[in-house]
């Protein structure tokens, strides 16, 4: 699918523009070519303890949510964002893991995390997804309306701090009741919407 959504200022990523002097900034559909940059922004973002962590265990070995693998790029053209959500089974129920979601260090605080999860959950909901699960820090989350209260009777393959083991329910009720183990899904086929 092609896609690029052009940002004069983070508010512009779902709503009007707005003039500033902040620099401009595109998301868009991760391409093959991508890999090498993403894998050094996380590394830079991460570190390798990346790989150890219990959410891995949900993307080894999975592909990406179609149309789910969003990269933001400088007007430059370098990319200097990413995310990516991965289909799971949260105790039954069809939902997203959310993941990682990294901006470089020299473009924080400029609107392009807000803008990459943004368009990702508009996405999720326009593709048909229901919830969105992540463990990540609450402070940051809380903003899009993740909530503890949502995962609190579903366990992760591993360790996690249970703090920071949130949810977001799509669809009113997605997460009612959810109870289990988040196990990683098989890749579902939707049908994207083709380029013009
Ligand atoms: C977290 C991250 C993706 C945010 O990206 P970003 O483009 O800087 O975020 P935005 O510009 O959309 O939002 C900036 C706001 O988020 C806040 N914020 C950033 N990271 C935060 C965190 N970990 N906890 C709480 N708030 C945070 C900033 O203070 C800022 O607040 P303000 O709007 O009140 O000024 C980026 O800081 C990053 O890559 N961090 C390292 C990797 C990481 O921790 N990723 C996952 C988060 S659990």
């Amino acid at each position: 699918m092609a896609f690029e959504l052009l940002c004069q200022h983070p508010s512009a990523a779902r709503g009007a523009a707005t003039a500033c002097a902040l620099p401009a900034f595109a998301i868009r559909d991760e391409a093959p070519c991508d890999m090498g940059a993403r894998e050094a922004l996380l590394d830079d973002a991460f570190g390798p303890a990346r790989f150890l962590k219990t959410c891995q265990r949900l993307r080894d070995g999975s592909a990406p949510a179609p149309g789910l693998a969003l990269v933001a790029t400088d007007d430059a053209g370098a990319l200097v964002g990413t995310v990516r959500l991965w289909p799971v089974l949260a105790g039954e129920r069809e939902a997203l893991l959310l993941g990682p979601l990294a901006v470089s260090a020299q473009h924080r605080a400029l609107g392009i995390g807000r803008a990459l999860i943004d368009e990702s959950l508009a996405r999720s909901r326009d593709f048909g997804h229901r919830a969105v699960l992540l463990v990540g820090d609450a402070p940051y989350y809380a903003r899009f309306g993740f909530e503890r209260r949502f995962t609190e009777r579903l366990t992760m393959p591993g360790p996690v701090e249970r703090a920071r083991f949130l949810g977001l329910e799509l669809v009113e009720g997605a997460l009612r009741g959810a109870c289990g183990r988040v196990v990683a899904a098989a890749t579902p086929a939707i049908d994207l919407p083709r380029a013009a």
